[in-house]
């Protein structure tokens, strides 16, 4: 450490020049760097007072927190940005096209930029809870692209936090695949196989300097399940559970992938309550509070994740019994955690989350009404398209009942029909598997959709004659136009889009 020079957060973002691409660690809030990008906003913020410009492009693995999208997009310092983000005020500059966003699959952020897809970043600022002198970095509680970016910058800044212990070097499991031809396969056989070493290894003349902070994570606590997560948690590990007494899933179980946010979280939840469901693995992307209960109970044996976003007082007991999960817990870089070559092979159960899906099983995760950005696809396909069964969950409805979350036909789509195996609801469940779209269309009305919306529905069907998939053109976005024109879905009226 003594080697290198200790700066402060403004000092480090000195370094940073308007039209830089910057890289940043972390993925999700976990792991993000917390001091040098509000000073990058502050810099930024000089500079358009003194009527310069001042952007840079953002890469980082996936969201952030406040203090990297939310600072830098209210300091109006982004360029360009992804592949993914969850802030108020970055999502609000986006949809006024402020920041010029694209949405990309998280494993192919990395392999992107080593093919030279993207421009290269001239800076990686990077979270670390160790620093040698021979430029070993120990990462915290997030992964995401930095092995990536630390090659490929120039010049690397470090945010050593001291709220990470040192002794969480061991708990990654750092590998950068080379590109094609003659790519060797990805060799983890089981979630807790590793390839890689527990540190990313740079030439220590590339670390520009230090910065040295005390921050915690700014992961948001979840919202309680209520009784509509509830029942959706209820519905998934019924549905497994009949999956594995018919055979179907293996009797010792498959390793789940279960996506972000309060549904997924009450999800894992429920899988720990259930007797029927065996002791599992889990080789996913994000790994929340729940997962950390269920291994404490003993009900997940493993989990491999890209990051521990996991709130603070969680984080803080998972510190203070370190050695109980270091043959427990695995944090890799998302080209790894995401890779579908992998989950294809490991056989994963996949758990995502839709904003909104259609009679015929295609499904929307990210725009409103078909225009607005949410957040982004996040890793939902590269999981998705490889699973051994690909499961998506929403509320039936949203916005107090005036938006049916089951429509004719989505206004975007992240995941087709083919790739989406069953949808599941407060309602139920609709397995789609080996069912041609009008026999998935009524399985999904009967079973999924809310009750006051299900006649509409059955009546959308029935405008369309015999065809493959009935679909009518006129009518298929009539609910949407319906929401904005009256501001209900259930006022839809067919006769007026025939
Ligand atoms: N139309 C319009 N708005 C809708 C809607 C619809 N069909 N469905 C939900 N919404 C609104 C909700 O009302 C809520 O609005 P609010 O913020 O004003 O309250 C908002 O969308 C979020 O809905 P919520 O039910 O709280 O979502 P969530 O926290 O469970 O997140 C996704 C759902 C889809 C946004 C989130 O899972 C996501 O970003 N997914 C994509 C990435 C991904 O799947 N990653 C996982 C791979 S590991």
């Amino acid at each position: 450490m003594s080697r290198y020079k200790i700066v402060t957060a403004d000092e480090a973002a000195a370094y940073v020049n308007h039209g830089d691409a910057v890289g940043f660690s972390g993925f999700t809030p976990a792991g993000s760097p917390k001091a040098v990008p509000p000073a990058i906003a502050r810099r930024a913020e000089a500079f358009h007072a003194a009527g310069k410009e001042f952007k840079i492009g953002v890469y980082t693995g996936a969201s952030t927190g406040d203090s990297l999208d939310g600072a830098l997009a209210r300091a109006n310092a982004v360029l360009f940005r992804t592949p993914y983000q969850s802030n108020r005020d970055m999502r609000g500059a986006l949809n006024t096209d402020h920041v010029a966003y694209f949405d990309m699959h998280l494993s192919s952020i990395a392999p992107h930029l080593r093919f030279g897809f993207m421009p290269k970043p001239r800076i990686a600022v990077i979270e670390a809870c160790d620093l040698t002198d021979d430029g070993e970095i120990v990462l915290t509680t997030g992964v995401g692209i930095s092995p990536t970016i630390a090659n490929l910058a120039d010049h690397i800044i470090i945010e050593l936090n001291s709220k990470h212990p040192k002794a969480l070097r061991g708990f990654h499991d750092i590998f950068e695949p080379i590109g094609p031809p003659n790519r060797p396969p990805l060799t983890l056989m089981k979630p807790s196989d590793r390839m890689g070493v527990p540190v990313i290894k740079v030439d220590p003349k590339k670390i520009l300097c230090v910065v040295e902070t005390h921050l915690d994570d700014e992961v948001k606590g979840f919202t309680p399940t209520d009784e509509i997560t509830d029942k959706i948690g209820k519905n998934v590990v019924n549905f497994l559970a009949g999956e594995i007494k018919t055979g179907r899933i293996p009797k010792e179980f498959l390793p789940i992938q279960s996506g972000v946010g309060n549904v997924a979280n009450a999800v894992m939840a429920s899988l720990g309550d259930n007797p029927d469901i065996p002791t599992f693995q889990m080789y996913t992307e994000v790994i929340q509070d729940a997962v950390i209960d269920l291994i404490r109970k003993g009900k997940v044996s493993f989990a491999s994740g890209c990051s521990l976003t996991i709130t603070t007082p969680v984080l803080q007991s998972v510190y203070e019994d370190l050695e109980f999960f270091r043959d427990k817990l695995i944090l890799r870089p998302q080209e790894m955690s995401n890779s579908p070559e992998l989950v294809r092979r490991l056989g994963l159960i996949t758990i995502n989350t839709a904003l909104e899906a259609d009679i015929f099983g295609n499904v929307n995760s990210t725009h409103v009404m078909g225009a607005k950005m949410m957040n982004g696809i996040g890793g939902s396909a590269d999981f998705t398209r490889s699973a051994y069964i690909s499961i998506f969950t929403t509320p039936s409805t949203a916005k107090g009942g005036n938006i049916s979350a089951i429509v004719p036909l989505v206004t975007h789509v992240d995941q087709n029909e083919h790739s989406v195996n069953v949808l599941i609801t407060e309602h139920g469940v609709a397995d789609l598997r080996g069912k041609r779209p009008i026999d998935r269309a009524k399985c999904i009305i009967e079973n999924c959709v809310d009750p006051s919306y299900r006649q509409i529905l059955r009546d959308y069907l029935a405008l369309s004659g015999p065809s493959h998939t009935p679909q009518n053109l006129k009518a298929c976005f009539g609910m949407h136009i319906t929401f904005q024109e009256t501001g209900n879905m259930l006022n839809t009226d067919w006769t007026k889009f025939k």
